[in-house]
């Protein structure tokens, strides 16, 4: 059977990064490694059909910029229109992959697959996790029925939904939490154990017309992220609401519960205008709303993605 073209975009981080020796995992620099270059070295793409490389940035995740982000979303969206591409594979730093694969899914709504891959070793350490990591994503662009925002690593599947980055090192660094992943890859074919993100998922009410446009910093809301903790305060809050934030999404303990202090000053900024979400700090579960409630909680968002999801609606 004729394979149609995968399209594979490079954006950095450590699957890309260089050490100064093959023995050392932790101090290497990130995105130092062509698109190109990675693939060269996994003999058995030669198997996996025609693809297509661009390198759309070459930055260590933890600097993801709007600019990246609208850059490679306009991308995203180019190659999906084309009928000739199946799906999509983007290599990205660990750090911010979550987010990234949120937003896509957000203001792509994919009915193909997109799947983001990543490495914890650089690309010179002496045994790499990234070369497999990218067969098993090129694995998942291939099969039939993918489709929507996933990340793959260490063999697992996980929806751009549930995705989070829950450790430094380890090579397995993903978790998809309560809800469990979406699958795994083994030896190149998926065992699914659940649906592909749906395309339409009322979740994403977002439909950006120009993502292009929103290059700069200044043309997306300002959304921050507080945390409540022990001793929290409503200091932080208050500045903030000084220098004009829009959206405050508060990481809230346990089930949703903020310090008496904290809240008093989110419900200022509320009635201020400011829209205010409250996530938790905690991994797993979700904030369960009450009846009472004076502060929206993020219907399941981790902060971060309750962040991203609270400025594609400010914007919509
Ligand atoms: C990054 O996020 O770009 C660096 C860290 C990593 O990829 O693991």
């Amino acid at each position: 059977m004729k394979h149609q073209n995968i399209v594979i975009l490079g954006t950095g981080g450590t699957i890309a990064g260089r050490a100064a020796s093959a023995s050392d995992n932790i101090g290497y620099t990130a995105a130092q490694v062509g698109i190109d270059q990675l693939l060269a070295v996994i003999p058995a793409l030669a198997d996996a059909g025609p693809v297509i490389t661009e390198q759309v940035a070459q930055i260590d995740s933890k600097d993801m910029s709007f600019a990246v982000w609208a850059q490679l979303a306009g991308r995203v969206n180019h190659f999906l229109a084309r009928p000739d591409v199946q799906g999509i594979v983007i290599t990205h730093g660990t750090d911010t992959l979550e987010e990234t694969a949120y937003f896509l899914q957000a203001v792509c709504k994919p009915a193909k697959p997109v799947v983001l891959t990543c490495a914890m070793r650089p690309a010179t350490a002496l045994v790499p996790d990234g070369p497999q990591n990218l067969l098993d994503a090129m694995a998942v662009a291939r099969h039939a029925g993918a489709k929507g925002v996933v990340a793959v690593c260490a063999g697992t599947i996980h929806s751009a939904l549930d995705v989070q980055k829950v450790h430094t090192y380890k090579l397995d660094a993903f978790s998809s939490g309560d809800a469990g992943p979406i699958g795994y890859v083994e030896e190149g074919f998926v065992r699914l154990l659940r649906n592909w993100p749906l395309a339409q998922e009322g979740r994403y009410p977002i439909a950006m017309k120009n993502i292009a446009t929103l290059a700069d910093i200044a043309d997306w809301p300002r959304v921050e992220i507080v945390m409540n903790h022990a001793g929290a305060s409503g200091a932080v809050v208050e500045a903030l609401l000084t220098q004009g934030v829009q959206g405050l999404v508060v990481a809230a303990t346990g089930n949703g519960t903020l310090h008496h202090a904290l809240e008093a000053a989110l419900l200022k900024a509320q009635a201020a205008g400011v829209k205010v979400v409250r996530a938790t700090r905690c991994l797993n579960g979700r904030v369960l709303p009450k009846p009472d409630d004076t502060l929206p909680d993020s219907k399941g968002l981790s902060p971060v993605k309750a962040r991203v999801d609270l400025m594609l609606r400010l914007l919509g």
